[in-house]
């Protein structure tokens, strides 16, 4: 099948109500919290991507029974000791920095050396960000030179609790030390920006030890040894981040409405919503509800009469940080003047250096920009026209590029053609996106 997908054409208006796939956040930590549990756990609407395939592949390597069907997921845990491992053998978290950074927490009471490995893209990120902490605990690592993947663990027996203080708000590095903590005899307490809070929310679900207080800016969190975790049946809420390519989609096209169902609206998934409002987008939660834990409700929006622009606050950066590119792309390239965005370098570090991309991508639209490297000025045009051959290609496969980009083009009309390569990213976290566009540009 050809792995470029070419777009001429805006989207025609639309007026519909969408399911968006499972969270893919809590889809792998399902996947690994089951994996721990005593007996059987069993979720629905799991995400079925290649990320959490890859999470899924990971567990059964280490010896947890896993079926899934079309219909439902099932884990045969084992308990908090049921891992096998074997001398040498080697785990493979594909693209997935969530899976590769969390389960180094969890396999970190293993004294065989396991070798963690990863695709391209995975490869090049920073993995110091976990290992630094994790061997406080009394793990050696050995690494390569760039600090990314392939890295070899080797664990121990006789751990360490830690005290750490975590200042890029990163959950993945947060919830990887969470994960150590609950195999540590003590408290290990971390000290944490703010972040996605999915990890804490699930072990309080859990009644695991783990205590939170909430502080305006940090998070104090205590983890102690964890002994047992009951199975956990869960109806994995819709994900926000794929949910937000249509709420970009929305805001751009003409007089269009979306209701989007049953997504969940973590406090620190939704910088997004806070964006798009302050920018004059109407957004409402409908039919709030808590789930497991999660905040979950219904999501309607519709085309704004025009866009503002943004002096984008930096408490807003951790809780949206997936969605800035396709919000640079998008709505800010739309507003009527300029957008500011600060305190970034996090984007850098993703799937593909994004705020490199969102620069050369909004170039190729005529869009102006200043980009430092952790900041981004974007000069918004309310009628920009395109009317040149776009090609966003070589981008280390990076599913957010891909999808923000064919919202992008069904944005902004442009008769010579957007071509966009790499059609496969998505199934890292989004399969069915084009099934959803094809449905939203058809008459039914
Ligand atoms: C994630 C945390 C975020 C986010 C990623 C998923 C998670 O990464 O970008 O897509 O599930 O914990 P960081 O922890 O690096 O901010």
């Amino acid at each position: 099948m050809s792995q470029v997908i070419i777009l001429k054409k805006k989207i025609k208006k639309f007026n519909k109500e969408i399911n968006i796939p499972g969270d893919k956040s809590l889809s792998i930590r399902w996947v690994l919290f089951s994996s721990l549990a005593s007996g059987i756990s069993t979720s629905k609407n799991l995400l079925i991507s290649e990320d959490v395939l890859a999470a899924i592949n990971v567990v059964k390597k280490l010896g947890i029974k896993v079926i899934l069907n079309k219909k439902f997921c099932k884990i045969y845990g084992k308990g908090m000791s049921g891992y096998q491992y074997k001398e040498n053998m080697s785990l493979n978290a594909k693209n997935s920095g969530t899976l590769g950074r969390l389960l180094l927490g969890l396999i970190i009471n293993s004294t065989k050396k396991i070798k963690l490995i990863g695709d391209a893209s995975l490869s090049k990120r920073d993995f110091k960000r976990v290992t630094y902490p994790l061997s406080k605990f009394g793990v050696t690592f050995k690494m390569s030179k760039n600090n990314g993947l392939p890295l070899i663990i080797k664990g121990s027996k006789s751990l360490k609790p830690i005290k750490y203080i975590e200042k890029k708000g990163s959950a993945q590095c947060k919830s990887s030390i969470i994960f150590a903590g609950m195999r540590t005899d003590g408290k290990t307490i971390i000290k944490a920006k703010k972040s996605r809070s999915h990890t804490e929310i699930l072990c309080k679900y859990l009644r695991l030890p783990l205590k939170v207080k909430n502080k305006k800016r940090f998070d104090l969190i205590e983890v102690s040894k964890v002994k047992k975790i009951n199975p956990i049946n869960y109806d994995v809420p819709s994900d926000i981040s794929s949910a937000a390519f249509f709420l970009a989609l929305t805001a751009l096209s003409n007089n269009s409405k979306l209701l989007i169902k049953n997504v969940n609206i973590n406090p620190n998934r939704i910088g997004i919503v806070s964006i798009f409002r302050k920018m004059g987008i109407k957004i409402n939660f409908r039919n709030k509800r808590i789930y497991k834990g999660e905040k979950i409700a219904d999501i309607l929006t519709s085309s704004p009469e025009n866009i503002k622009p943004i002096n984008c606050p930096i408490n807003l950066n951790s809780s949206a940080i997936d969605e800035f590119l396709v919000i640079f792309l998008t709505v800010a390239a739309k507003a009527d003047g300029v957008s500011y965005f600060k305190n970034l370098s996090e984007l850098n570090q993703k799937e593909s250096p994004r705020l490199k991309w969102a620069e050369k991508i909004l170039k190729m639209m005529g869009v102006k920009t200043i980009v430092t490297n952790d900041s981004i000025k974007i000069f918004g045009n309310p009628n920009l026209k395109i009317n040149k051959k776009i090609v966003i290609k070589n981008y280390l496969k990076d599913h957010r590029v891909f999808m923000a980009s064919v919202i992008a083009a069904l944005s902004f009309e442009n008769k010579k053609g957007w071509y966009i390569y790499d059609k496969d990213s998505i199934k890292t976290s989004f399969p069915n996106f084009l099934t959803i566009i094809k449905r939203l540009n058809s008459e039914k």
